[in-house]
């Protein structure tokens, strides 16, 4: 018999009241991608001729992810009255195509689901008995709420009994239906047709469809499961279970291709991450959607990366933070503390330390001190910075964008940038030093050593005169500096220097002047 056409319904109406989420369900993600996307790739790895998929009404993200896929479309299910009526509605899609193809309904909160599966499903209808209708079962460790299959003497399906409609005896039967169906076109959308919704929840249910074909005399069989890879999400803890079992096949699968987890089960790696050749990753590192790792890079832990290009021979961390938009050149270093937003690295380039970089362009063996910040955004836009090849950017620089500074540049540390600088330009922009000799000797003097409290004697402490608070307004303090001045010029000399360390060391005595300071004048 030869292979008719595949059609593939995948089922996504539902809003899944069970996940207490405002999101359609089959949006919720596994691995940093929809549970959809996870079983439209399994579904896509088989070529189907063509792929409906079922959604709800004003689900556009879901129509946006099934767009992205080869000859798929989306039907809406207006009203949620079952995953039979859902099937009716892309049987309706269909049009009469759905009657010459094999129709494989797969339920889109099924994300672990494997394209061999599927594959031995549609094997299965070519046996020399094909059978008309198949169903995927599986016999979980705990059968929860799952539908029950119920086997004729022949092995075929009698009937599926949902958990809420079945009894006690029911309940008893470990093998479930995993939710996913073949069947022939020209027999299964007829029976589609003739269901009804006369059970526990009112809904059209598709797993009736068994029952109708038996007792039209169709033959229908079953195909057994690894339960791991057919646990359907209902809630929060299904998904984290699900979740749990593809991160230990994304760690399997890393390792197979010679990645060096030193510690896996503490690395998150996401569905779509790529790995070149003797790539280490150390403990503790999250890798989100869309990261490449090329040959020999190592991510050292505590680091967070997604959307970065990290190029051969690159070391990130420890405690790094790549954003999207980010490509980090041929064996860059981005040491700790280092937050990288949307800026390409040339090769060999570094910034070691507490930076920020962001929206920039840095060339190659480029130099970013400890400190430096790339001040791209002005409260209303982004702006650009670019930093030449070989530059060298001292440390705790604020680079203000747009700003340019040229190839092989030196900035000093410490410098606020707000205009280019040349190409081998050097550019210093802080406030000069001044020095006063022996000044800290004097300021002891006058003060203790900082920090030795312990010279006074408490009971020997006297409250502090009022002294002008800082911040007061220029023309009155400098007024009152005047008049000090003339008393206290003479009296700075006379008094002694443990009556002024009095007045500092007791914290208690200085509020008051403080206190009637603007600062606090401005609150009333
Ligand atoms: C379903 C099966 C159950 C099986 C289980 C496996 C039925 C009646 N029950 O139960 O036997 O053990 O899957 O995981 O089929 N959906 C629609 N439109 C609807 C209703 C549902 O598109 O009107 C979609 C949902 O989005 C979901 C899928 O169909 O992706 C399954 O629906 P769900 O409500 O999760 O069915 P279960 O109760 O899990
Ligand atoms: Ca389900």
């Amino acid at each position: 018999m030869p292979e008719a056409e595949l059609v593939v319904v995948v089922l996504a109406a539902g809003q899944g009241t069970r996940m207490k989420s405002s999101r359609p369900k089959v949006l919720h993600e596994i691995a940093g991608r929809p549970m959809l996307a996870h079983v439209l790739d399994s579904v896509a790895a088989l070529a189907p001729d063509r792929v409906v998929v079922v959604a709800g009404p004003g689900m556009e993200p879901v129509a946006e992810l099934a767009a992205a896929y080869p000859r798929t479309e989306i039907a809406v299910q207006a009203q949620r009255l079952g995953t039979g009526h859902a099937v009716a509605v892309a049987g309706a899609a269909l049009g009469t195509a759905r009657e010459a193809a094999d129709v494989l309904v797969v339920c889109g909160d099924t994300p672990l689901l494997r394209p061999e599966t599927l594959r031995s499903l549609v094997a299965r209808r070519y046996h020399a008995d094909a059978p008309d209708l198949l169903c995927l079962a599986f016999r979980p460790q705990n059968p929860n709420q799952y539908g029950r299959v119920v086997l004729d003497d022949e092995g075929g399906v009698r009937r599926i009994v949902e958990y809420a409609d079945a009894d006690e005896s029911e309940r008893a039967n470990d093998l479930c239906n995993a939710g996913i169906l073949l069947g022939d076109g020209a027999v299964l959308f007829p029976l589609v047709g003739a269901l009804g919704n006369d059970n526990a929840k009112g809904e059209y249910y598709l797993t009736d469809v068994f029952a109708l074909a038996a007792a039209a005399g169709r033959r229908s069989a079953v195909v057994e499961g690894d339960p791991e890879e057919v646990l359907g999400v209902n809630s929060q803890a299904d998904r984290a279970q699900a979740e749990e079992v593809f991160h230990m096949r994304l760690l399997g699968r890393a390792m197979a291709e010679g990645v060096t987890l030193i510690d896996p089960t503490t690395v998150w790696l996401s569905a779509d991450t790529r790995f070149g050749q003797d790539v280490v990753i150390e403990p503790a590192v999250f890798v989100g959607p869309g990261v490449s790792l090329g040959d020999g890079v190592r991510v050292r832990a505590f680091s967070y990366l997604e959307g970065v290009r990290i190029e051969a021979g690159a070391v990130i961390g420890p405690f790094a933070r790549l954003r999207p938009g980010s490509v980090i050149g041929p064996d860059a270093r981005i040491g700790n503390f280092v937050e990288v937003k949307n800026a390409v690295l040339g090769a060999g380039a570094k910034a070691n330390h507490l930076s920020y970089v962001g929206d920039t362009a840095v060339g190659a063996k480029a130099n970013i001190g400890a400190g430096t910040i790339t001040c791209n955004y002005d409260g209303i836009a982004k702006h650009r910075t670019e930093i030449g090849a070989g530059a060298f950017i001292g440390s705790n620089t604020a680079l203000v964008a747009p700003v340019r500074v040229g190839d092989g540049a030196i900035v000093g540390a410490g410098s606020t940038i707000t205009r280019d600088v040349a190409a081998d330009s050097l550019a210093v922009a802080r406030g000069a030093q001044r020095e006063v000799p022996q000044g800290a000797a004097r300021f002891r003097a006058r003060h203790g050593a900082p920090g030795d409290s312990a010279q006074q004697a408490p009971g020997k402490m006297k409250p502090a005169k009022k002294k002008p608070a800082k911040g007061k307004p220029v023309k009155k303090a400098a007024k009152r500096a005047t008049a000090k001045k003339a008393t206290a010029k003479k009296g700075a000399t006379k008094k002694s220097a443990s009556k002024k360390t009095a007045k500092r060391t007791s914290a208690g005595t200085r509020r008051p002047a403080s206190r009637g300071g603007p600062r606090s004048r401005k609150r009333k």
